[in-house]
This record gives C-alpha cells, sequence and structure tokens, in this order.
C-alpha cells in the first residue's frame, strides 16, 4: 500500500494588514481587550479583487514548486473552504482552470475551520487506495467577505489567507501516519452563515436581519474546542502506535491563544511545542493549519524526518487531527515552474471556451 507523502506546501495572505487598533476605530473594542482575550494582533484582508481561487492559486503554485511537480500531473484537488466563492461551482475547479491542471479531479469540502484536515485526510486516503498518486490539498479563505463590522463578537477574530499541501504517493514509509475526523451536529447553531443556501436563499429580509453574516455563539464554542483539542491528539496517536513524547510539533487551528493554552495544559504538553501565529493572520479558518505549518517550515522549526499532530475544529460541529512525519519534498530531476505555465493555463481555458461556443453553434444547426 502506497504512503502518502507531504512533499510541497506554500501559503498566501493579502498584502492589506488590519490592525487591532484599526478595528477600535469601526466597532467598540481595543487592542488591550483582543490581545488579551484572543492573542490577535493583525489580520490579513483581501482587496475587492482577490478571492479563495486567487490566493489559494496562489499558494498552490508555491507547493507545487517546492514538490517540483507539474500541474498537469496532478490527479485530485480537493479546496476546503468556509468562505467558497460559489455555491457553485467548486472553487478547487476555478484553481484547477488557473493551474493547467488538466489531469484532475476537483471538488470543495465543506467541514469549516475542521475543512483541511478532512481534506487532508481524504487525499492521504485516495493515495493509500493506490487510486490516484499526486494529490494538491488547499484550505482558501475571504471569511472578511462574511463578518459583520458592527458585531464585536466575530469581526474581530476572522482573517483572509490559503494554505496548501501536495502530498504524493511513495513506497517509502512516512507522510501522513493516522487521521480522525469527528462531528457533533446538535452543536449545529453554534457558528453559522445561515442566509444564502436553500434553507434561506437571499432575500431582502435575509440580508436585513443579517443572515448572510458570520454568527457564533463564541462562550460555547471555546468550551467545546478546548475539550476535543486534548482528545483528538490522544486518538490520533493511539491510531498511529505512537505516545506524546514521540511528537515534536502540534500545530493546532489558530482560533484563540486562550484555547491553544488550554489544549496545552490538557496534554501536560508546554507552549513550545505548539506553532502558533495567530497573532499575525488571526483565525484564517480552513488555511490556518497549513500557513502555521508554512511560517513553521520556513523559520526552520519543523525539519525532515519531525512526527507532528495537525488539529483542527469548528462549525458543524467538526473536529479533528492528523499525525505525520515530516518527510520534504521527493527528490526528482528538472525544476518545475508552475507559474509560467500561468499565460499557457489561461490561454488553454479561452481556447477551451472558445471551442464550447463553436460546438454550440455547430449543435443548434443539427437541431
Ligand atoms: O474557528 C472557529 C472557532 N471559533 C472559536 O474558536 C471562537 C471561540 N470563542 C472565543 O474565542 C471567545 O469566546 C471570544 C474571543 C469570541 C470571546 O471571548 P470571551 O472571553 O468568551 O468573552 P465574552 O464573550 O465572555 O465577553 C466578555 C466581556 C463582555 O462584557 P461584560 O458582559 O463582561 O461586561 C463582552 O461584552 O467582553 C465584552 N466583549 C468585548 N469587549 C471589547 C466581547 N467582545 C469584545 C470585544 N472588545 N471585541
Amino acid at each position: 500500500m502506497p504512503y502518502a507523502h507531504i512533499t510541497g506546501w506554500g501559503m498566501s495572505v493579502p498584502e492589506q494588514v488590519l490592525t487591532n487598533d484599526d478595528i477600535s476605530k469601526i466597532v467598540d473594542t481595543n487592542d488591550t481587550w483582543i490581545r488579551e482575550r484572543t492573542g490577535i494582533q493583525e489580520r490579513h484582508i483581501a482587496r475587492a479583487d482577490q478571492f479563495p481561487s486567487t490566493l489559494g492559486y496562489e499558494a498552490s503554485v508555491k507547493a507545487l514548486k517546492i514538490a517540483n511537480l507539474h500541474p498537469r500531473d496532478l490527479d485530485l484537488i480537493i479546496c476546503s473552504s468556509s468562505s467558497p466563492e460559489y455555491i457553485f461551482p467548486a472553487t478547487a475547479c476555478l484553481i484547477q482552470d488557473q493551474l493547467g491542471a488538466t489531469k484532475a479531479g476537483a471538488f470543495d469540502l465543506l467541514a469549516a475551520c475542521t475543512g483541511f484536515i478532512y481534506a487532508l485526510n481524504m487525499g492521504a486516503q485516495a493515495i493509500r487506495s493506490g487510486s490516484v498518486k499526486n494529490v494538491l490539498v488547499i484550505g482558501a479563505e475571504t471569511l472578511s467577505r462574511f463578518l459583520n463590522w458592527k458585531d464585536r463578537n466575530t469581526c474581530i477574530l476572522f482573517g483572509d489567507g490559503a494554505g496548501a499541501f501536495v502530498l504524493q504517493a511513495s513506497d517509502q514509509p512516512g507522510g501522513v501516519l493516522s487521521a480522525v475526523m469527528h462531528s457533533d451536529g446538535s452543536g449545529a447553531d453554534l457558528l453559522t452563515i445561515a442566509g444564502g443556501g436553500s434553507r434561506h436563499p437571499s432575500t431582502e429580509a435575509t440580508i436585513q436581519e443579517g443572515k448572510h453574516y458570520v454568527q457564533m455563539e463564541g462562550k460555547e464554542v471555546f468550551r467545546f474546542a478546548t475539550r476535543v483539542m486534548a482528545s483528538a491528539t490522544h486518538e490520533v496517536l493511539a491510531c498511529a502506535g505512537l505516545t506524546l513524547d514521540q511528537i515534536q510539533w502540534i500545530v493546532p487551528h489558530q482560533a484563540n491563544i486562550r484555547i491553544i493554552e488550554a489544549a496545552a495544559r490538557g496534554l501536560k504538553l508546554p507552549m513550545d511545542r505548539f506553532i502558533v501565529n495567530l497573532q499575525h493572520y488571526g483565525n484564517t479558518s480552513t488555511a490556518s493549519v497549513p500557513i502555521a505549518m508554512v511560517e513553521a517550515l520556513e523559520k526552520g522549526q519543523i525539519k525532515p524526518g519531525d512526527k507532528i499532530v495537525m488539529i483542527g475544529f469548528g462549525g458543524g460541529l467538526t473536529w479533528g487531527a492528523v499525525a505525520a512525519e515530516w518527510t520534504g519534498p521527493i527528490p526528482s530531476k528538472g525544476h518545475v515552474r508552475p507559474e509560467r505555465y500561468r499565460l499557457f493555463a489561461r490561454l488553454r481555458s479561452l481556447v477551451r471556451r472558445g471551442l464550447r461556443f463553436i460546438e454550440g453553434l455547430l449543435y443548434r444547426r443539427e437541431l
């Protein structure tokens, strides 16, 4: 059975930074409260022309470059997002087109902030089954578009960004070692964007009621999160046959420093075993774990051979964890530059649209 190795990684965040002081000019809050209650200092907010596919594409190109893999060699693209570009088509298809990943199947996965953990496991399982060899897993968000900038309970928390991993099949043991996924829909109403779906299609009334905004019972989600972080870690380690002392790094969903500190106390681990970067990005939902991973790799914190546990939790309610051994890129010949392929991918996309148009004309004549 092939192993699923993480051979490429990349992240992208918008340039625009919104500090706590900036938010305090919009809503009744202040820097001290936000820092003390959440640990967040600033977050990145997308420009009007930046979308999950824009950020997801940029993160993917970086990940493919590190993996030295051409987009056309991808078999599958899974994009997790809590702020997808459309209900459909899938954001994964938009990224597939921009990359020119002509052979890849593409779909979105929705498990709120746990999405990347679920997607990573699904991608790894597809490789383990032997049905695919190369998978791109993306977490991409512009949740700022769904924030009520008059609601200080939510607008201080979230930020925009994307992270991507390339998974590749190998006979060498390592890569994704085990995963657990959980849900509890009895808590579905605790964290929602209720409007715009088929239950509450967008109308003047749903807009007036603010159903198109993120709504959250912060305290309840907080309690749930502190409970599941330690249990999911123990569970995923038991599945991999590992103990906590064999793990170099815990990479948790970056929602609130107090949740991470509570998990550290629960696991009886010092905070320096946790990767934390929420101070600069806020909660980027499905993108938070890969963004934290990429930064830790770039700083040289995580090294090949290290064993890590990634943990997610969020709306649904959902939670899960992945245990992995960090292998780094698989050595291969040549230097793939996926960003140089962009123009060709655009041309290809235009040609395909043109061909569909001509096909439509011919088909009409046949009728
Ligand atoms: O990725 C999805 C998962 N989401 C999460 O993990 C979020 C989990 N929840 C949380 O992180 C925390 O519950 C929050 C950060 C959202 C809120 O922190 P809290 O410690 O639970 O605060 P609270 O809601 O109990 O509010 C405490 C006080 C209240 O004032 P009173 O009633 O004690 O006078 C609030 O009105 O703080 C007030 N408050 C604020 N003050 C300044 C609430 N929000 C703010 C604010 N600025 N932004």
